[in-house]
């Protein structure tokens, strides 16, 4: 910057000459004018804008200037860097304007030209139906609780009073996880999910469990060692067979059709007590047909078992038998699912054939 100039001329001050800055606005709305494209546009805006632009350079020399003079020569800069501003401002959006159009143009896409068919694949109808169940118990304000598939055995067996000599025990066809006597299983059932439930939780619990569960059976039409079930467990003040009465016929409803009722028959469970085989009207032809091919014409079909929860099982949980009582109940869904639809094979469900699970339709 220059020092303080007393006797001031702005003709003498060579960055303020007046004809130098009409000649560097001139350049500058000239290259702005004639830039091709904003990369160009971008290079040049620096030597007449920037720091060391002319103009710069004179907007530096205002402060050097005695105050009479200021006011005239910032003016003037003023203005002239404002031209310039502008002009750059105006062919930068004249230019993005231009790109605009030319990518709508290049990068436009044929909506409607044909394509080859590209199947995504399917959704497995486990996955369809287990969905569909929760629904059908989200909707009535229970919730889904989840547990591991490698479980101990106590809470597999012991908790649901299973002891090591029951029967019951051996008839599990259990894998045991190594080493043998570490208690760890895979389960055979969602039951466990229950206990795990109820030492999680206070009651009232409403609660849905569906999951895998193994067992050592060969896969064969009717047995897989990998298989679903969902368990249901209810535990409130009150609660009587009545309640799993009604939320069975619910369920029933919600998945097979309207008026669809259940029908409970004695049984054993060592986890339940009393304990019952729930069996559902059929639903093809509501008992109506002695050669009816879904059920035998029976006019029923089992479905899994049921029962209020044994008390020793309540309080394995750490819930007094006393004060809460309790139903549950578990059933298969491969089982349901063959019925339902007719499968005969049960190989045809774990095999994967995207053919298969795509006959069931896509359901989101
Ligand atoms: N856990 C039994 C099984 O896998 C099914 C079952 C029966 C579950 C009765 C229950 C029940 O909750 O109450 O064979």
């Amino acid at each position: 910057m220059s020092g303080p100039n007393t006797n001031y001329d702005p003709v003498e001050v060579a960055a303020l000459d007046p004809q130098l800055i009409e000649e560097a606005v001139e350049a500058a709305l000239a290259a702005a004018a004639g830039a091709a494209s904003l990369d160009e546009l971008k290079r040049i805006r620096g030597a007449h804008q920037g720091d060391k632009s002319p103009l710069a350079l004179a907007n530096r020399e205002i402060g050097a200037l005695p105050p009479s003079a200021k006011a005239e020569a910032g003016k003037r800069v003023g203005q002239a860097r404002g031209r310039v501003g502008q002009a750059f401002t105006a062919r930068q959006a004249e230019l993005e304007a231009e790109r605009d159009e030319r990518i709508l143009v290049e990068e436009t896409l044929d909506l409607t030209v044909p394509s080859p068919y590209q199947r995504l694949g399917a959704r497995h109808p486990i996955s369809l139906v287990t969905e569909r169940v929760e629904d059908i118990f989200v909707g009535m304000g229970w919730e889904i609780a989840e547990g591991p598939e490698i479980e101990s055995e106590w809470l597999t067996f012991d908790a649901l009073n299973i002891g090591p000599d029951h029967p019951a025990r051996g008839e599990q066809d259990t894998f045991f996880v190594e080493p043998a006597d570490a208690g760890v299983v895979l389960r055979t059932h969602t039951s466990p999910v229950q206990i795990r439930t109820m030492l999680d939780r206070e009651p009232p619990i409403y609660v849905l469990c569906p999951g895998k569960v193994f067992r050592t059976d060969d896969l064969d039409a009717t047995h897989t060692p990998v298989f679903h079930q969902f368990e249901g467990l209810v535990v409130d003040k009150g609660i009587t067979m009545a309640h799993l009465r009604g939320a069975l016929d619910a369920f029933v409803q919600g998945l097979f059709g309207e008026g669809i009722v259940t029908r409970l028959r004695p049984n054993y469970f060592p986890f339940t007590e009393p304990s019952a085989e729930i069996d559902c009207q059929c639903w093809v032809c509501r008992g109506e047909d002695s050669a009816c091919r879904t059920c035998g014409g029976t006019g029923w079909i089992e479905l899994g078992g049921s029962g209020m929860v044994n008390r020793k099982v309540l309080t394995a949980s750490g819930i007094d038998p006393d004060e809460y009582t309790g139903f549950a109940f578990g059933l298969g869904i491969e089982r349901s699912l063959m019925l339902r639809h007719g499968v005969a094979d049960m190989r045809d469900i774990i095999e994967g054939d995207v053919r298969f699970s795509a006959a069931f339709g896509m359901e989101i």
